[in-house]
């Protein structure tokens, strides 16, 4: 006699999560994301980031770091706001996620929502700070912390 109680809600549960996977594994589809381990994540040197270019972290590939056109750093997290994909860098101002076809401009705000979803967030923004300056300047994003204000940029230190 087994110890698993018969159920077949639970059973119902257990097929559908499992045809879920099935599923997604025989069609390649991304797996979704986790957020940035919580805290100051060192995202790379100043140098490594281009001005008026969003790219993901050379460091912690969870997160996106751009440079407005003035050299101003951002930061934003990369999980779709759906149902947690990882979305790609930014092309041409837009990055489509590949499992429900919204999209985010530079900026993670939502340009068009998820197929058959009607209230989507944008792309959640983070606190950025420096470490050193001039050359040996560092960019660190701490991802414990939202920057609410999702047009701010914080100049490198000279
Ligand atoms: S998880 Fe991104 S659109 Fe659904």
């Amino acid at each position: 006699m087994s110890d698993v109680p018969n159920d077949p809600s639970r059973r119902r549960f257990l097929l559908t999560t499992s045809a879920v996977a099935a599923t997604a594994a025989a069609t390649g589809l991304p797996a979704c994301s986790s957020d940035p381990p919580p805290g100051p994540i060192d995202a790379g040197a100043v140098s490594d980031f281009t001005v008026g270019r969003v790219r993901v972290s050379p460091l912690e590939t969870s997160i996106f770091v751009g440079r407005d056109a003035a050299g101003g750093f951002y930061a934003y997290t990369r999980r779709c706001t759906h149902m947690g994909c990882t979305i790609p860098a930014p092309s041409a101002n837009s990055s489509l996620c590949p499992c429900h076809n919204s999209t985010y401009d530079s900026n993670g705000d939502v340009t068009r929502m998820a197929d058959g979803f009607a209230n989507q967030m944008p792309l959640r923004h983070f606190v950025v700070t420096f470490t050193g300056s001039g050359a040996t300047a560092r960019v660190i994003v701490d991802t414990s912390m939202t920057q609410v204000d999702r047009s701010n940029r914080v100049a490198p230190p000279a």
